[in-house]
């Protein structure tokens, strides 16, 4: 069950870059064309310029050509179970849909899935933009 995603997220939190919160995060997305992208957080000594494990997922899909997420793993060394925060929610709804799987991850596997529209109930959309 998502075990490749697993995988990819936990070897990606591998190579973050934390050497301030010394608080590992690896994310792994999987596109609707079936490719797996995968992302660490990146911390710098500015400490607001770092940026989410998720996002570093995401900016390699888009690069990568791929435009819709179906489903996503995530995983923190140092937590049970991360939930991504409130900013990188509102980027996954970007690419996702309402029925999107987000799979919560310890060291063995998936520990808990959620859609993405569970995770971001009543998400800001406009309608009118663009
Ligand atoms: N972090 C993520 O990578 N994803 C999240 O969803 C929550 C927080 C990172 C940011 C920072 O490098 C470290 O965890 C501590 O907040």
């Amino acid at each position: 069950m998502a075990r490749d995603l697993f995988e990819a997220a936990r070897d990606a939190m591998a190579k973050c870059h934390a050497p301030y919160s010394k608080f590992p995060v690896g994310a792994a997305i999987r596109d609707d064309a079936g490719k797996i992208h995968a992302g660490a957080n990146i911390e710098v000594i500015s400490f607001p310029e770092g940026w989410c494990a998720e996002t570093t997922a995401i900016s390699h899909m888009v690069m990568a050509g791929g435009s819709r997420i179906r489903e996503v793993a995530v995983i923190a060394e140092k937590l049970e179970l991360c939930p991504p925060c409130g900013g990188c929610r509102q980027r996954l709804a970007e690419f996702a849909d309402a029925d999107t799987l987000i799979h919560l991850c310890d060291a063995d596997g998936i520990r808990k899935t959620l859609r993405m529209d569970e995770l971001l109930p009543y998400a800001f959309e406009t309608g009118a933009i663009g």
